[in-house]
């Protein structure tokens, strides 16, 4: 389905948010984005209709939630070009990064003692390693940004050795909205034998993924930023790698056999799901996938690119705005300041005008400081922004600029 301002404006009707907030311009998607009323439905229905505890008890019920927990896997599998068995569920992108950062040590051969992040990462995908790197001895190495807010991948061939153990590497920057080389990345760290995570919590949304053709180890991103509930996300991983991982948190669901002296754990994905999981919540997500993939992924970053143009050429005209991020090859996300006008200011003006923009460091505070900033204002849109939202948006910082005398 080809998006443009009138199918956009029908398709909004969808989300039952704004109908309740008569007059919102939601402009905070990068942070979390809204729901359709199928995926708010999804979980209703499960809790009305179908709830009982997975893999489980060999009753209808329990037996249909078990087959409707195992759907979900699959359609996941599916979005990302994975095979069912290498889906592991989360709570969020943030766990399945712990999950790695606490299991991958089982896994990395002697002598590697490096790990290879960007000055770009979210926090999620820094303060793990970090924690790593003091506990077990790991040295970090951060690959640059360059003034053109893009990696230097000249950089990344330099730092990149036979010690490099992990390269974690952002899909697209959360601040930025710069899309980096994943494929090439993943090359270039197997040739040095190191194990490449990406992490998709800012691509899953419009970018169609393909786990195999990136060619990464590891894959992580969030349901909440992709349309589906909160409290759920996703881990991908080679199964290979997964096989001779040691588990990640332990207790029911994960085991084969338990005597009181052994405990043999169960294969992958099973092996990393301890406890009971948010079966409703995986269940609703697989009703967001399905949302996304009838609307079409590149149709969505295309309307995004049409969006992000529209806006950053209005911006343009602003005189004073400063904005940072690539020219192309980016998603849906600006990053700007006006002036000297501090970020916070700047959001809780446009607040005032019905418009919801975030303002800050974005957890990515090794990114601020590179930027020489404090924090940026950041829009970002999504399948229900509208180039209306835009002029909303722009009309609300020319008053800005004027309330502030600049
Ligand atoms: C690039 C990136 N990575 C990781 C995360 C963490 O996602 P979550 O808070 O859903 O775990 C975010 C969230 O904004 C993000 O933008």
């Amino acid at each position: 389905m080809e998006l443009n301002e009138k199918s956009v404006k029908k398709l909004k009707e969808d989300f039952p948010i704004f109908k309740n907030n008569p007059g919102l311009v939601y402009l905070d998607n990068a942070a979390t984005s809204q729901r359709p009323s199928i995926v708010i439905r999804a979980l209703v229905d499960f809790y009305e209709k179908e709830n009982a505890n997975a893999s489980r008890g060999v009753y209808t019920l329990a037996e249909k939630a078990t087959e409707r927990y195992a759907e979900a896997r699959k359609v996941v599998a599916n979005f990302i070009g994975a095979n069912p068995n290498e889906i592991i569920f989360t709570r969020n992108a943030t766990e399945g990064l712990n999950l790695l950062s606490y299991t991958l040590t089982s896994i990395i051969p002697q002598g590697k003692n490096e790990i290879l992040l960007t000055e770009m990462e979210h926090h999620s995908n820094l303060v793990p390693w970090k924690q790593l790197a003091k506990s077990e001895g790991f040295k970090l190495k951060f690959v640059k940004v360059k003034n053109d807010f893009t990696l230097d991948m000249d950089d990344l061939k330099e730092k990149l050795t036979e010690k490099t153990a992990i390269v974690s590497v952002t899909h697209v920057s959360n601040v930025l909205g710069t899309i980096n080389p994943v494929e090439e990345i993943s090359r270039l760290g197997k040739e040095k034998g190191a194990l490449v995570i990406i992490d998709g919590a800012q691509s899953a949304p419009s970018l169609k993924t393909d786990v195999k053709k990136i060619a990464c180890d590891f894959f992580v991103f969030s349901s909440h930023k992709i349309l589906g509930p909160g409290g759920i996300g996703v881990l991908y991983g080679r199964i290979e790698l997964l096989e001779k991982m040691k588990p990640f948190n332990f207790g029911g669901g994960m085991i084969k056999k338990v005597t009181l002296s052994e405990t043999e754990f169960t294969s992958p994905p099973e092996r990393f799901e301890a406890g009971t999981q948010n079966i409703a919540e995986a269940i609703a997500l697989a009703e967001s996938i399905k949302y996304l993939e009838k609307i079409g992924l590149d149709n969505i970053h295309d309307w995004e690119i049409e969006l992000v143009n529209y806006a950053l050429k209005k911006l343009k005209e602003i005189e004073g705005i400063e904005i940072y991020g690539p020219s192309e090859n980016k998603v849906g996300i600006i990053s700007f300041n006006l002036k000297d006008i501090h970020p916070h200011d700047v959001a809780s003006l446009l607040n005032d005008s019905g418009i919801a923009i975030r303002a800050g460091h974005h957890c990515a505070m090794p990114l601020m400081n590179r930027l020489g900033v404090v924090g940026t204002c950041r829009a970002s849109f999504y399948i229900y922004n509208t180039l209306e939202d835009v002029d909303a948006l722009v009309e609300a910082l020319k008053k800005v600029m004027e309330k502030f005398g600049k």
